[in-house]
């Protein structure tokens, strides 16, 4: 009975993971922008993941300067943060740390930028593996995955959701040292 359970709720994210995607890339769904309090957003989201971590003694910090705001889609934008820390918190081991850290980005162009770093403790991703993390279903480590519970799917979801949001994600990593993304995007939209 646990076995078809964990199995049923693997295959329902599976579903909605696939859902959303298409719904993403078909651009079905049109951003609805408003203005987000950065500091507020940012704590609780943390906060919703809290749980996950405190269960693998997994320390959760932010660094989030007062009265920073930005333009954004903010259940697109939470969506971001929630896969890149469950990945964060997924992906290290006991007793480690993930940070987010959003701060100013100075301008691109015309426009103003807000630049969020997720960084974790964790186990890594080895260098030939770097430039296929972002495609869908890519998975650098078959059997692990499957234990942490995702789909393959979140990294693309986010990268669609920052182009939707006109920003840019790059990724840096060592095996055994941590992961780190940093997003860019638009405070104006
Ligand atoms: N913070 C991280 N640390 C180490 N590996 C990561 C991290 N984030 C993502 N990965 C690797 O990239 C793969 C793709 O991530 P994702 O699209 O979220 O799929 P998954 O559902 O497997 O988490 C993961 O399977 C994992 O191997
Ligand atoms: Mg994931």
């Amino acid at each position: 009975m646990q076995i078809i359970f964990d199995e049923s709720e693997r295959l329902n994210r599976l579903i909605g993971d696939i859902l959303e995607l298409s719904k993403i890339e078909s651009k079905r769904i049109p951003l609805h922008f408003s203005p987000v309090d950065l500091p507020a957003f940012v704590e609780h989201t943390i906060n919703m993941l809290r749980p996950e971590a405190n269960k693998k003694h997994i320390e959760l910090i932010s660094q989030v300067p007062d009265d920073l705001y930005m333009e954004a889609d903010e259940d697109r934008l939470r969506q971001i943060f929630i896969n890149l820390l469950s990945n964060g918190i997924a992906y290290t081991p006991e007793g480690g740390k993930v940070k987010v850290r959003v701060e100013p980005a100075g301008a691109e162009g015309d426009d103003e930028r807000v630049r969020i770093v997720i960084q974790d403790t964790g186990i890594g991703i080895p260098k030939k593996d770097l430039p296929r993390i972002f495609e869908r279903f890519y998975r650098v480590d078959k059997a692990r995955s499957r234990s942490s519970g995702g789909t393959g799917l979140g990294l693309s979801i986010v990268k669609h959701l920052v182009e939707l949001h006109h920003g840019t994600i790059k990724v840096d990593s060592e095996p055994g040292v941590g992961t780190k993304f940093t997003i860019e995007l638009p405070v104006i939209h």
